[in-house]
């Protein structure tokens, strides 16, 4: 478990997160959640299609600075602080292999993916029968490690979308309950 609450300046959009928001831009429903918001961007898309929708971030923060445009903001790891479930939840994972979380933004810990395993874990109860969680990352990440623990949870996964970038690739995972 992370103990860092707090870093310095939220995620800035990037090309990860507009390579996910075009995406999610037409999916609709009634709950959703952005898990590891940064500066909001995806739950703003989120708003255009789901009635309701919850950011959360590990990072203070960031939070309170997405909270500037998303109501229901809340600080807690994954979606450990929540008890509801949703159509949708979405993650743009910190997927940076790294030996200690410096910079929760950008670090997933060992292989990339020990940050990631934590939030999938948390979703594991809060996706609605039907419903999806996506996830992003990256093929600097031990990524099938991720989706082998997502199939352990109960979820089919697929990887949906794959974009190159610079020296790394983006890979989009999509899991149904
Ligand atoms: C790669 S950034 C993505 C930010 C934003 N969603 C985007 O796409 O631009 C990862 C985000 O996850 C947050 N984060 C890191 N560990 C987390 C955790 N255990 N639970 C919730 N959020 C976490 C970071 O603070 C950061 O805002």
């Amino acid at each position: 478990m992370q103990n860092v609450l707090s870093n310095s300046e939220p995620y800035a959009p990037s090309d990860d997160t507009i390579f996910f928001a075009n995406y999610i831009r037409n999916e609709t429903g009634n709950c959703a959640l952005d898990i590891g918001t940064g500066s909001g961007y995806l739950a703003k898309i989120l708003l255009r299609g789901f009635n309701f929708v919850v950011a959360s971030d590990i990072a203070f923060d960031s939070l309170r600075k997405a909270h500037s445009s998303i109501d229901n903001c809340i600080c807690c790891s994954g979606a450990n602080g929540l008890n509801t479930k949703f159509d949708l939840v979405v993650c743009n994972l910190p997927y940076l292999p790294s030996e200690k979380i410096r910079d929760t933004a950008v670090d997933g810990g060992k292989n990339g993916v020990e940050v990631g395993l934590e939030i999938i874990e948390s979703v594991k109860n809060m996706i609605k029968k039907g419903g999806k969680f996506l996830f992003l990352v990256s093929s600097l990440t031990n990524y099938q490690e991720l989706i082998t623990k997502t199939q352990e949870f109960g979820f089919a996964t697929k990887i949906i979308e794959r974009k190159k970038i610079f020296f790394e690739e983006l890979i989009l995972v999509e899991a149904k309950k």
